[in-house]
């Protein structure tokens, strides 16, 4: 076997290995639908930090409604994430449990998707 027919094979092997990289991936983007949405960081955020105490739906149940509310209360996004960050009474500050880019997503997700 010549050095040239050594590195051919080589090169097949690297075309074929790309091949199956590529199908995998396309494999996975489809078995990954299912039934269930997608879920966004943020509304991901807020079902496990915030519905319990203010609904499902943003409507308030031991904390206030925040759907439709924050942009009214909050004209500046802003202060909204300080709020969270901060707390205050019942409501628990999370700072430090989360990072700035959650603080972020989940607040926009109570001014956007949340209705707000
Ligand atoms: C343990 C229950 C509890 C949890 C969990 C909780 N909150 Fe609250 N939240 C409250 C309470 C109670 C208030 C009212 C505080 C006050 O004004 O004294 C409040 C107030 C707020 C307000 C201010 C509303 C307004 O109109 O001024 C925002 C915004 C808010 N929460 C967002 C969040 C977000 C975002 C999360 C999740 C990251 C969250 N809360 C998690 C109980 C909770």
């Amino acid at each position: 076997m010549t050095f040239k027919q050594i590195v051919k094979i080589i090169e097949a092997a690297a075309v074929a290995a790309a091949l199956v990289f590529v199908i995998m991936l396309f494999a996975n983007e489809g078995s990954g639908g299912g039934t269930s949405t997608p879920v966004s960081p943020g509304a991901a955020l807020y079902q496990a930090k915030c519905q319990s105490c203010h609904g499902v739906d943003g409507s308030g149940g031991l904390g206030p409604a925040l759907a439709g509310v924050v942009t009214k209360n909050y004209p500046n996004i802003e202060d909204q994430i300080a709020f969270v960050a901060a707390g205050k009474g019942t409501m628990p500050g999370f700072e430090g449990e989360l990072t700035e880019d959650e603080l972020l997503a989940v607040v926009e997700y109570t001014r956007t998707e949340l209705g707000g």
